[in-house]
């Protein structure tokens, strides 16, 4: 059971991952579309919104057929991040995500996203100035820690706790794990049972299939998960996850046919959004994935890599569903070392 706010999910929340370069609406709308409860913007520069650049105030631009979702902030700067809550709040998301997670050098180490775990009283106060900034409801998004040395998660969570925000998602990785290594889930099962811990918890980290979505939620005991990577080029996960949870069926995974139905409307909806050329470039990441593990199939991506007419691509697109119809690769994932395997 999840609740921010006057959003409220009963059974099993699974939500989209914020995602720089991949959440975007198009994307958003596709994994709404197969059942993920709550979507993220990708994350926005508190600095780049107070300035007014263009490209990031098109970011936190929420539709209505994307409810709830929630946007995401950074910065390093306390009164900056409020002001850049002021702006967001125009927008009127369903509630303001921190971002305080981001292992990327140029942000961690100017003191903004994971940077923060290096300092939970700096963190406390720019919460706090946040939550005040707003009418909306705020959640924050962190790691356990800067480095294995120093793991901070309990304290940080019960200090975030009594700001005023109403949920924390934990990845379960330090900020020197970048995205390597396994998440360590026994962190969040540690926080989950210390009775000193009131807030929601949403878990995060490494869930790429049905049984470990609900091994999060009955062993693990989040009130919510964050799916991420294990969506990218595969947003049927939630749905996936969802009928798993409910009826403890497996549902199969989807033949190339159905894949390219998928690839095709995300596609409309990139250049709906995006526009040209933007619609194009920024769907080839996914391209590459929806068909990954499917055999020989180098000339398709090359193509699908390189065209820049759309209704070209979407010839292409039925020469692959017509060249191999009902057959169904292996799950891939965007990035190699993402396994399915126990968390
Ligand atoms: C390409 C990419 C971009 C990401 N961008 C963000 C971001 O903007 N904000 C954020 O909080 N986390 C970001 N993350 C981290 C994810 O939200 C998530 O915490 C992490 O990938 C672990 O979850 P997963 O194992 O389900 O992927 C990003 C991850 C990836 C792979």
């Amino acid at each position: 059971m999840l609740k921010i706010g006057n959003i409220f999910i009963e059974k099993y929340p699974v939500l989209l991952a914020p995602m720089e370069d991949v959440t975007d609406v198009s994307f958003r709308a596709i994994c709404k579309e197969f059942g993920a409860d709550i979507v993220f913007t990708e994350f926005i520069s508190s600095e780049a919104l107070i300035r007014n650049v263009d490209k990031t105030l098109q970011k936190m631009r929420i539709y209505d057929f994307e409810r709830p979702a929630a946007i995401q902030i950074y910065g390093h700067d306390i009164e900056n991040m409020a002001q850049a809550t002021r702006i967001v709040s125009q927008a009127k998301p369903d509630f303001i995500d921190i971002n305080y997670g981001c292992p990327v050098k140029k942000i961690a180490l100017r003191g903004a996203g994971s940077g923060l775990l290096r300092d939970l009283d700096k963190m406390e106060q720019m919460t706090r100035a946040i939550v005040q900034a707003t009418d909306l409801p705020v959640t924050a998004k962190t790691r356990l820690g800067w480095d294995s040395e120093s793991i901070v998660i309990e304290e940080a969570v019960l200090r975030l706790q009594n700001t005023g925000i109403q949920a924390i998602t934990i990845h379960a990785r330090t900020r020197s794990q970048m995205y390597s290594g396994k998440a360590d889930w026994s962190w969040i099962a540690k926080i989950i049972s210390n009775p000193d811990v009131k807030i929601q918890i949403i878990g995060n980290g490494d869930i790429t299939t049905p049984q470990m979505a609900k091994k999060a939620f009955e062993q693990y005991k989040v009130d919510a998960i964050m799916i991420g990577r294990g969506a990218i080029g595969r947003p049927w996960i939630f749905k996936q996850v969802k009928h798993y949870l409910t009826t403890g069926q497996l549902l199969p995974e989807p033949n190339v046919q159905e894949r390219v139905q998928i690839a095709k409307k995300h596609f409309e909806l990139s250049l709906k959004y995006k526009g040209m050329p933007r619609g194009i470039f920024e769907m080839r990441r996914h391209f590459a994935i929806y068909f990954k593990n499917v055999p020989n199939f180098k000339t398709f991506k090359l193509q699908l890599l390189t065209e820049q007419d759309p209704d070209k691509i979407i010839k292409i697109l039925d020469q692959i569903a017509s060249q191999y119809g009902d057959f169904t690769p292996q799950p891939a994932y965007a990035y190699d070392n993402m396994e399915q395997g126990e968390n």
